[in-house]
């Protein structure tokens, strides 16, 4: 990604971009990082990004997971009062410049700052334009907090067909969703939830600005546990004749018919090391 994360001439690194920067730079800077280690102690963890982390610890106890409603009201307090310095980042940085060169191939970027097989935290950086297209969280609840940025956030959750008899007919290629958001969101904004079977579980971010997003993810997509992330196409509900009865056609407007689909190439996400504040993992 050019005019990346990498606060120019300065003299902190925030987070480092695999590709666009030089590696000169980022091993000078890394040079500069260590050196202050040496001198001081290591930097403390944000006292809210550490409330983060020993809450979630606290909230997610593995596969099945739905937090109580105290708990969801715990997380969102905690990632409501979350700024971008709790994680290395600030909105002058070259990154979320206007003046920061729009390609049409940017892609997003995605770094790791925890992970373990309850749940994981994950920041998102989308390039003006950037999209992260409709995808879902299979049995996962997820809280996303808007750190930096303007973006339209459109979002569905599954129709049940066993619950709507006309939608048994319906090609097994599409699936009736219904809308729960399609709005615009500037950070900053309250956290926003989604869970397993609602809440907006199917979801697309589109950036109208640089953004930042900060994902608390319970528990973590997993091949291997049947939580594999699948990506999908919507099509308004009045494309196909399928369910032509009942409420749904009332109320057209808040349905669409979903098509699974293969990620798209200019859809796919680079990778880059975290290397703000860490999280303390006091079981260690
Ligand atoms: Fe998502």
């Amino acid at each position: 990604m050019e005019g990346g994360l990498v606060q120019q001439g300065g003299d902190r690194v925030g987070h480092v971009n695999k590709v666009g920067y030089g590696k000169r730079i980022i091993v000078k800077k890394r040079k500069q990082f260590q050196r202050r280690i040496h001198k001081k102690t290591v930097p403390k963890s944000p006292k809210s990004l550490q409330a983060l982390f020993l809450s979630c610890r606290e909230t997610f106890k593995g596969y099945g997971t739905v937090p109580s409603s105290e708990d969801v009201q715990k997380l969102c307090h905690i990632l409501d009062g979350m700024k971008p310095e709790d994680v290395g980042l600030r909105s002058d940085l070259q990154f979320f410049k206007p003046e920061n060169t729009v390609k049409d191939n940017q892609r997003v970027t995605y770094t790791t700052i925890y992970w373990c097989k309850n749940f994981s935290l994950c920041l998102f950086f989308l390039p003006a334009k950037g999209v992260i297209p409709l995808h879902n969280h299979p049995g996962m609840t997820v809280f996303s907090k808007l750190l930096l940025g303007k973006m339209h956030i459109k979002s569905y959750d599954w129709v049940d067909p066993e619950d709507h008899r006309n939608l048994l007919h319906q090609p097994s290629h599409l699936r009736l969703a219904r809308l729960n958001a399609n709005d615009v969101f500037t950070a900053p904004c309250d956290t926003s939830v989604l869970y397993p079977k609602s809440g907006g579980n199917i979801h697309e971010f589109t950036a109208i600005t640089p953004c930042v997003v900060l994902d608390v993810l319970g528990p973590p997509y997993s091949k291997e546990d049947d939580r594999d992330c699948s990506y999908y196409r919507d099509y308004c509900y009045d494309a196909f004749p399928y369910g032509e009865s009942g409420k749904e056609k009332e109320e057209s407007n808040c349905y669409g018919w979903l098509e699974e689909i293969e990620m798209l190439e200019n859809h796919q996400m680079d990778i880059i090391e975290y290397l703000g504040p860490q999280v303390i993992d006091t079981d260690l």
